[in-house]
C-alpha cells in the first residue's frame, strides 16, 4: 500500500524513492549484515551509488550532480538507512559534509575542480572537525594552520572521522587565529598522499560497523592557499553549515530505520503466536507498533519541513536540529521496541533489528548529541539564539538551473 507520505512528494521524488529503495533491498540488504559482522566497509556499493547519482544527488548537473533537490537527498538517505546506517552515512559524509560545503562556500574554480569527481565517485571524501578533546564543543579544536607564503602548514589530530581510511579528500578545520575562538577557525581541503597526512581506523565500535570510522593525523602538512575553503576565520560557520546538511540526512535516515523497524515488527507480530494467537493481537504489542507509527509520521513531517526550507534557500538550522533530535531519538525508541517485539530472536543477529538498535545509539551522539540539540532548541524558544543570514547562503533549488 502506498504510504500517505508519498503524497507530500512529486512524481519525480517518488521515482527517486523507488530507485533508492530498490537499490537498498536488492543490493544493500543481502550483503550488509555480513559486513556488519566483519566490521568491513562495503566498497562494492560505491560504484553503484555513484552510477545511480546518489553521491551527487542534490548538486547541479553543471558540476556533475544529478540536479535533484534537497528533498531528494532526504529520500535517498531514508531509503539507504532502511538497509543500514553505515550506507547512509557514506552519502552524508561524502556529499553533505564535503561536496555541498564546496558548492555553498567554494569559489567557482574550486567547484569546477572538485565537484565533478566527487559526484562521479572518482574521489571519496570526508569531514574532519571532531578531535580527541573537542566533540560537542567544536570550537575548542586544537589543530593549527599557519600561513607561510602561498601555503598553510597544518598540524593536529582528528578523531571519530567517518570514512577516514576510505577517503581520498578531507575537509578539515584548524585554527588560523588561535586566540579568536570560533572566529579563528578556517577550513581546508586536503588530499590523500600529501606529506605528513596519515589516517587509521578505530576498532571496537558498538554499531555502524559497516562504516569506516577513524582518525586523521596531520604533521606539518603543506596545503596550497587555494585549497582553503571560504575566508580565513570563517571555518566554524562553514562547519556548522555542513552540519545543517548532514543533520538533515541523519534525520531522514532515522525515518528509514523507523520504517524498517515497523516492517520487520509487523511481519513478525503477525506470524509469531503466544497464548494461542498472533502476538499482533496483544494490546501491549499494538501499543509499541502504534508508537512507532506515530514517530514515523511526525518524523516524516519534520524532515519534509526542513527539506522544503532548504529547497527555498531559507536558513534552517533550527528546523534541521529539531528534525535530527526528534528522529534519532524516535529511531532509537523504535529499534528498542522492535527488539522487544521480536523477543529473544530480536537479541540475535539473525534479525536486523538488533543491528538497528546498535546503530541508533550512535545517531543520538553524532552530528550533535541530543543534549546539544535540546540546548539549541531551548535557546531558540527563549529568544537566546537566532539564525542570521550568512555571507554565502546555500542557494535555493532551481530546477531549470540545476538540471
Ligand atoms: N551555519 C552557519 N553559521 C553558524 C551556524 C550554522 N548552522 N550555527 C552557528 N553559526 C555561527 C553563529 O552565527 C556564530 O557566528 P557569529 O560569531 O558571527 O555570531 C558562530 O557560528 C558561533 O555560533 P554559536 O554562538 O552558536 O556557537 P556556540 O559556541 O554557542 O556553539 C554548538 C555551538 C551548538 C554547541 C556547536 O558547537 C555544535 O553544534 N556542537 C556540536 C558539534 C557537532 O555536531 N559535531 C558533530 C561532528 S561531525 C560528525 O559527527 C560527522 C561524522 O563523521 C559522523
Amino acid at each position: 500500500m502506498a504510504s500517505s507520505s508519498e503524497l507530500l512528494y512529486t512524481e519525480e521524488h517518488n521515482l527517486v524513492r523507488k530507485m533508492a529503495y530498490d537499490f537498498t533491498r536488492n543490493e544493500v540488504m543481502p550483503i550488509i549484515a555480513e559486513h556488519d559482522r566483519n566490521h568491513s566497509f562495503p566498497h562494492e556499493l560505491l560504484p553503484r551509488m555513484a552510477q545511480l547519482g546518489f553521491l551527487g544527488i542534490c548538486l547541479p548537473a553543471c558540476y556533475g550532480g544529478a540536479g535533484m533537490d534537497f528533498l531528494s537527498l532526504g529520500i535517498v538517505s531514508e531509503a539507504l538507512e532502511y538497509g543500514d546506517s553505515s550506507v547512509r552515512e557514506t552519502v552524508a559524509v561524502h556529499l553533505a559534509l564535503h561536496a555541498l560545503p564546496i558548492f555553498q562556500w567554494g569559489t567557482e574554480e574550486q567547484k569546477r575542480t572538485f565537484l565533478p569527481g566527487l559526484a562521479a565517485g572518482d574521489q571519496i571524501a570526508c569531514f574532519g572537525l571532531t578531535e580527541p578533546g573537542a566533540g560537542s564543543d567544536a570550537a575548542a579544536l586544537q589543530a593549527r594552520a599557519q600561513r607561510q607564503g602561498g601555503e598553510y602548514i597544518l598540524s593536529g589530530e582528528k578523531m571519530w572521522i567517518t570514512l577516514a581510511d576510505v577517503a581520498d579528500r578531507f575537509l578539515v578545520f584548524a585554527k588560523t587565529q588561535p586566540d579568536q575562538g570560533a572566529r579563528g577557525i578556517s577550513a581546508f581541503i586536503l588530499e590523500r598522499g600529501w606529506k605528513g597526512l596519515s589516517t587509521g581506523t578505530l576498532e571496537g565500535k558498538m554499531g555502524v560497523r559497516a562504516s569506516n570510522t577513524g582518525w586523521i593525523n596531520m604533521q606539518e602538512v603543506r596545503v596550497p592557499a587555494e585549497y582553503r575553503l571560504g575566508q580565513e576565520g570563517e571555518g566554524f560557520k562553514i562547519a556548522m553549515s555542513c552540519l545543517d546538511n548532514a543533520r538533515f540526512g541523519v534525520a531522514a535516515g532515522s525515518v528509514g530505520i523507523i520504517r524498517a523497524c515497523i516492517d520487520e515488527s509487523v511481519k513478525y507480530a503477525l506470524q509469531r503466536k503466544t497464548f494461542g494467537k498472533p502476538i499482533a493481537e496483544h494490546q501491549l504489542i499494538q501499543q509499541m507498533i502504534a508508537q512507532m507509527q506515530q514517530d514515523l509520521d511526525i518524523g516524516e513531517l519534520l524532515v519534509w519541513k526542513a527539506g522544503t526550507l532548504k529547497n527555498q534557500g531559507v536558513r534552517n538550522t533550527r528546523e534541521t536540529s529539531m528534525a535530527k533530535w526528534f528522529c534519532t531519538e524516535a529511531a532509537r525508541r523504535a529499534a528498542d521496541n522492535a527488539v522487544q517485539i521480536h523477543g529473544a530472536y530480536g537479541y540475535s543477529d539473525e534479525y536486523n533489528v538488533e543491528r538497528h538498535l546498535r546503530n541508533t545509539k550512535s545517531a543520538v551522539i553524532y552530528e550533535g548529541t541530543s543534549q546539544i540539540h535540546t540546548l539549541m532548541q531551548a535557546a531558540y524558544t527563549l529568544g537566546m539564539r537566532e539564525d542570521r543570514p550568512l555571507r554565502c547562503p546555500m542557494p535555493a533549488y532551481d530546477p531549470d538551473a540545476w538540471q
